[in-house]
């Protein structure tokens, strides 16, 4: 089961400045996702990338580009991410008030379709739409920034959303989002997530990505 497990660097803690690079030295440490973070300065207090940033990231590599859409009416967005080449377009569940809709969208685009869930909201929340589901992100942090500590009680959350999945014979992959490190992956995996989200322990690893992506790496594989 865990050699299934995905790692997707986030670029939020990477360096703007050398893109290209930043992507291309996580895909040599052997990233299986580049995850690019969108915050709107409203579903979110922070502003970063737009469909600009996320085509640069697209040309940089050939990895899948999953995008996580941080952002109010994602509705409005969806035609020029799905533009910019994300593989994946996540939305969140709080941002989505006709969310069924806006998961068909995504699906019509030719994009997977991900649904993320807030710490406060009940991964329970998606079952009416998980049929429309090629991906569920559980948020291990709020929203809106890298480097923040990891809630504990997302671990037992990833595996009430891995019951769900399985429940509903679904195949959509389990992401984790927010604090994950090599001190989590070992146990997130175990409880059933399939996708692993990594800024800081990543970009920030004090010998480079390579080895983040690395020590991520083993604490999944043992
Ligand atoms: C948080 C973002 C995350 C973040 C992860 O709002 O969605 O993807 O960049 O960063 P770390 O791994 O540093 O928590
Ligand atoms: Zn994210």
């Amino acid at each position: 089961m865990s050699r299934s497990v995905k790692i997707a660097p986030s670029i939020l803690s990477c360096d703007f400045g050398r893109l290209a690079e930043e992507i291309g030295a996580i895909e040599d440490g052997g990233a299986d996702w580049v995850h690019v973070d969108v915050m709107d300065g409203h579903f979110v207090p922070n502003i970063t990338i737009g469909p600009l940033i996320a085509e640069a990231a697209r040309r940089a590599t050939d990895l899948p580009i999953d995008v996580h859409l941080m952002i109010s009416d994602p509705d409005r967005y969806l035609e020029a991410f799905a533009g910019a080449g994300a593989d994946v377009l996540t939305v969140h569940y709080e941002a989505c008030p006709h969310l069924h809709r806006t998961l068909s969208r995504i699906r019509e685009l030719g994009v997977r379709a991900g649904v993320a869930v807030n710490p406060g909201t009940p991964v329970e929340f998606v079952r009416e739409c998980i049929d429309e589901i090629d991906l569920l992100l559980v948020m291990s942090v709020n929203p809106g920034f890298g480097g923040q500590s990891f809630i504990d009680a997302s671990t037992d959350k990833v595996r009430r959303g891995r019951g769900l999945l399985d429940a509903a014979g679904s195949s959509a992959a389990l992401e984790v989002d927010g604090g994950v490190g090599a001190g989590n992956a070992g146990a997130l995996a175990e409880a059933g997530a399939t996708v692993l989200v990594a800024g800081s322990s990543v970009y920030g690893h004090a010998s480079g990505p390579d080895a983040g992506i690395a020590a991520l790496r083993k604490a999944i594989d043992g």
